[in-house]
Order: C-alpha cells, then sequence, then structure tokens
C-alpha cells in the first residue's frame, strides 16, 4: 500500500511518517510545504529509506497536487498539513483559512478526479468548541468553532464529509485531543514552557490557568490515524482523545517540578482572546470499534518529552531562531 501523507515534515505527521516506516511494509510519500513548523530534521531517522520519498510544495498549489496523485497513484491520502496554531491564526489569520480549507479543497478535488480509495481527514477537538463540565463531546456533538483555526478546521471538516455525501469519496475524519511529544515546535503549551524553564526564562500563563485540555500522546494519537484508517468506515468522524483532563497551570506545575525549576517562574498574562475554557472528548466511539485504546500515561509522557528536549537542544535551538523570535515577541511583548 501507499500513503500520501500531507505535512509529514510537523510535529504529528512526521510521528507518524516514523511510525508506518518503522511498523508497516507500506510506502510513504510526504508533501509538504515545509514552512516555519515543518522540519526535515524530524525524518532524518527514515529519511534514507527505500520507501520514503519527499515532495516540497504547497497543498493549495492544484497543478502540483494533481501531478503528485497521477503520478504516485497513492491508495490512502492522510492529511495532517494546517497551520496549527491558534495564537498565530488569531493574529494572522488568511494563511490559516488559505492552507486549512483551500487546500483541503484542493486535496479532495484530487483524490476525487484520481479516486482515491481512502480519505483520512486529520482534524481536531477544537471544532466543538469550549464545553461546560461534565459534557464530552461525542462525534453527534454540534460544531461551536471559536478562533479562526478551529473555524477553518470545522469548515474543511464539513467540506470533507460533503465530498464523502455527494461525491462518494471514501472520506473519514478524526478529531484528537491536544498532542504532546517530541519534535512538537515550541509555540504550544508544553514544548514552550519546558524550552523556557530550560533557560530560566518566565513561563507565560494566559489568564488564570484554569483553562482544560486533554492530554494525548503523539505516539497514541498516530496509532488511533492508523486504526481509522484500517478499520473505520467510510464517512464517519472518530474522536482521539487522551482521557486525561487538566488545568493548563497543573500542566506547569508539572513541568517545573521535572526540570527543577522554581513556581516563581510563572507569569500570568493577558489571555487570550476567545480563549475555549474547557475541551473534553469522548473517544467511545473509535474504542469500541477497534482495539484502540491510549496507553501513554501523562506523568511518563511528560518526562520523556522533557528528556528529548534536553537531549535535542540544537533542535530547539534551530527552531527558535530567527522567525520564532518575531512571533514571540508579537505574541508575548506587552501582554
Ligand atoms: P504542525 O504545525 O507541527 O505541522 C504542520 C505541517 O504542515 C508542517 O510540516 C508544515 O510545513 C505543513 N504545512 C503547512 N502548510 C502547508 C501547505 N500549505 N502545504 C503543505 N504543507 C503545509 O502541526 P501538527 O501539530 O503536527 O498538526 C498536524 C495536524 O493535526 C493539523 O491538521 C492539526 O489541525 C491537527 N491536530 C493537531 C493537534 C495538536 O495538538 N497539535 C491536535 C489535533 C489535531
Ligand atoms: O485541542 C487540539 C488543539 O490543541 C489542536 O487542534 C491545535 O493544533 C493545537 O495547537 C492545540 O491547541 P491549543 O490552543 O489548545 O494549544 P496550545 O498549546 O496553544 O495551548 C494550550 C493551552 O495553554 C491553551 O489553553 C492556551 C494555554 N497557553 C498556551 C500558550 C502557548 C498558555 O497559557 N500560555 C502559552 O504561552
Amino acid at each position: 500500500m501507499k500513503l500520501l501523507v500531507t505535512g509529514g515534515a510537523g510535529f504529528i505527521g512526521s510521528a507518524f511518517v516514523r511510525l508506518v516506516i518503522a511498523e508497516t511494509a507500506w510506502h510513504v510519500v510526504n508533501l509538504d510545504k515545509l514552512t516555519y513548523a515543518g522540519n526535515l530534521e524530524n525524518l532524518a531517522s527514515i529519511a534514507s529509506n527505500d520507501g520514503y520519498r519527499f515532495v516540497h510544495g504547497d497543498i493549495c498549489d492544484a497543478a502540483l497536487v494533481d501531478s503528485v496523485v497521477a503520478d504516485e497513484r497513492p491508495d490512502v491520502i492522510v492529511h495532517f498539513a494546517a497551520e496549527s496554531h491558534v495564537d498565530r491564526s488569531i493574529l494572522s489569520p488568511e494563511p490559516v483559512v488559505q492552507t486549512n480549507f483551500r487546500g483541503t479543497f484542493t486535496l479532495l478535488e484530487a483524490a476525487r478526479k484520481h479516486a482515491i480509495g481512502r480519505f483520512v481527514h486529520v482534524s481536531t477537538d477544537e471544532v466543538y468548541g469550549s464545553l461546560a463540565r461534565p459534557l464530552e463531546a461525542t462525534e453527534e456533538f454540534p460544531l461551536n468553532p471559536s478562533s479562526p483555526y478551529s473555524a477553518s478546521k470545522a469548515g474543511s471538516d464539513l467540506l470533507a464529509r460533503s465530498y464523502f455525501v455527494t461525491y462518494r469519496l471514501p472520506v473519514v475524519i478524526t478529531r484528537a485531543s491536544n498532542n504532546y511529544g517530541p519534535c512538537q515546535f515550541p509555540e504550544k503549551l508544553i514544548p514552550l514552557m519546558i524550552a523556557n524553564a530550560f533557560e530560566d526564562r518566565s513561563l507565560p500563563v494566559y489568564g488564570d490557568g484554569m483553562q482544560v485540555r486533554d492530554w494525548l500522546y503523539v505516539d497514541d494519537h498516530c496509532h488511533g490515524i492508523l486504526a481509522v484508517l484500517e478499520k473505520g468506515r467510510d464517512g464517519e468522524i472518530y474522536n482521539i482523545g487522551g482521557n486525561r483532563s487538566l488545568p493548563n497551570l497543573e500542566v506547569v506545575h508539572q513541568v517545573l517540578a521535572l526540570t527543577g525549576k522554581p513556581e516563581s517562574l510563572i507569569q500570568y498574562v493577558t489571555d487570550r482572546p476567545g480563549h475555549d475554557r474547557r475541551y473534553a472528548l469522548s473517544s467511545e466511539k473509535l474504542m469500541r470499534e477497534t482495539s484502540w485504546r491510549p496507553v501513554m500515561d501523562f506523568e511518563t509522557g511528560l518526562a520523556r518529552t522533557i528528556e528529548w528536549y534536553r537531549a535535542n537542544g540544537a533542535w530547539v535551538a534551530h527552531v527558535r531562531s530567527g522567525e520564532y523570535r518575531t512571533y514571540y515577541e508579537t505574541n508575548y511583548t506587552n501582554r
């Protein structure tokens, strides 16, 4: 089997590509634009594998996407490529709409034209919006996105679903909760707090820090996507959660404890506009229909993640140079 993976140089996409190459005999073609978030260092361990090929390009480029699909004839498309950060989507929504909505459209069109056997659209629990306790979103919950990022993902989910309903393109949609693990760009909560703690820099907690997220180790997410790819039913949506809900402040406390740094590094800063208070996800459907379960407990996963960042200082220094500094100043100065 051959997979066309989009966004395979990013955090989750690269973990998925490494997993597929390690655990299956499938071939992978990775189409990635290499934005600030794409990093081929994430794929160094498999780059020379005979079953792997990299194509540098934009999923919004219809001619390129069509020629890659026509030439490679993949059996399956697994679509990760996205502008994935909520704060950036608030500062600059245009690329988010372009890649997340228009890019998904371009891929769906190529998949339809070339009659692709399965289209796995990787989405997020953020499309359900903020949920009051004790609700947990099932796949039937209404879409209620708050940020340009989550709205663009919700829109792309609807477009993907329409290709199943209208054209019978075999689409399956996954909606995962907050991922963490190695190779995550240090704009997201956990790697940002780890990188800052290492350098004794302040840890910027938005608002009161009591917003709740459900934490999913990246390899558990990738195994969930594999389960959906192999056993999911056409036209269906599958939630993939970590079953570990924590307030942000608790996560930050754990990072400080594991890095041996003082709580005085915590700095409360102005809240994110439109900040969703609580995400909560039921993965009951995926667990019922497949043997998938999230297996990593948060404490072990966080310790492992911190050790990865400690051992990969060069990776961190590289991705935090250049563009990251401008972003950091824009998002955090005067907050
Ligand atoms: P990421 O930002 O780390 O990586 C995104 C990748 O997509 C990068 O390699 C980037 O170069 C590539 N890309 C961006 N625009 C592109 C374009 N126009 N054409 C081709 N490639 C492009 O993102 P991530 O955190 O790995 O997220 C991957 C997917 O998973 C996204 O669709 C995201 O919405 C979804 N998701 C993420 C999380 C999470 O916690 N990170 C949770 C649920 C769902
Ligand atoms: O829920 C799934 C989503 O999780 C994915 O779809 C997104 O791609 C991914 O970025 C993530 O979105 P969040 O906005 O939840 O993740 P982030 O790491 O940016 O923030 C997590 C929480 O931490 C959120 O409540 C905001 C807060 N936060 C974040 C940062 C970067 C802070 O308090 N301070 C910070 O500096």
